[in-house]
């Protein structure tokens, strides 16, 4: 996988802490699939520093965008860049979610940032469903409008009530679930791992498909390194080291071998 110099195309902000930057990278743009992510070597940094993924938020032939939160120094720099800056590029990387939903209802689950690839996703699902979205805060809750534009609904949850439910984006699917005859679901989750496990677990006692987005650490990016292993069941029941970069990120959830026992 080569590195793809990228331009800025533009830069917005969205939420307090939030941006939205659009590079114009072609290449990139036009293979990209909703789950997928890019692996950026910001300009400005020293040449030394990590590249950092995120996750492709939207793209056409000719531009992609990322959705991203500013948590440390390379996310500080990215919000730096102007039209017209350069950087590099990986990508796209990594699997993707699947498309086809088996004529069940989506239902995506979404933590903050990981509304991001599940907004891409909701645009190249061939049906609307249900959005439920959580955060910390108001500001926390982004590209809801979105997906009301497309006709989908939306729920959400922050955790100091200033935005919707008062509680856990999980509240939300508690009470979807807990409600009769609601229809079959395959569920697309991406928020952190606390809420992808919740996710999981009640997907699996649902016996509905879950496909998680994971968040870990990367290094390399393209399955070199270990930097970002994740264990996975196989149907036989025996074990296997994943590359999150490289066979992931999105896993179905029954593939799982949560760290930490419950
Ligand atoms: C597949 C994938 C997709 C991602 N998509 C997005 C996205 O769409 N939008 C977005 O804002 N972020 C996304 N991230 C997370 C993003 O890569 C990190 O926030 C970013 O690398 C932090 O860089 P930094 O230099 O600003 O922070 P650092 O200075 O490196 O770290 C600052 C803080 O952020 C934490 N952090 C660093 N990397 C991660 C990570 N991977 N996950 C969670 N916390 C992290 C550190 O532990 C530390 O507390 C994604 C990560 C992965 C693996
Ligand atoms: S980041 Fe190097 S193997 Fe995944």
């Amino acid at each position: 996988m080569h590195d793809i110099s990228a331009i800025v195309h533009a830069q917005h902000v969205l939420n307090a802490g939030y941006q939205c930057l659009v590079l114009d990278a072609p290449a990139i743009a036009s293979m990209a699939q909703p789950g997928q992510f890019v692996h950026l070597r910001i300009t400005g940094l020293e040449p030394a520093a990590l590249r950092r993924p995120f996750s492709i938020y939207r793209a056409s032939d000719s531009q992609l965008s990322i959705l991203y939160k500013t948590v440390g120094r390379g996310t500080e720099q990215l919000s730096r860049l102007r039209p017209g800056d350069t950087l590099t590029a990986m990508g796209p990387l990594g699997n993707g979610f699947p498309l086809e939903t088996h004529d069940r209802w989506p239902v995506l689950v979404a933590g903050g940032y990981g509304v991001a690839p599940l907004s891409f996703l909701a645009r190249r699902l061939n049906r609307q469903g249900m959005l439920l979205v959580g955060g910390r805060t108001a500001a926390d809750i982004l590209c809801t409008e979105e997906f009301t534009a497309l006709g989908w609904d939306v729920r959400v949850a922050t955790m100091d009530g200033s935005q919707g439910t008062h509680g856990l984006v999980t509240t939300l699917l508690d009470a979807w679930l807990a409600r009769p005859g609601h229809p079959a679901a395959t569920f697309y989750a991406c928020g952190p791992d606390g809420m992808l496990r919740a996710v999981a677990e009640r997907a699996q006692l649902a016996g509905s498909p879950a496909w998680l987005s994971l968040d870990k650490h990367m290094v390399c990016g393209v399955g070199a390194c270990l930097a970002c292993v994740q264990r996975l069941r196989k149907p036989d029941g025996t074990t296997w080291i994943a590359r999150v970069c490289r066979d992931g990120p999105i896993f179905e959830a029954g593939e799982i071998v949560w760290e930490h026992p419950r």
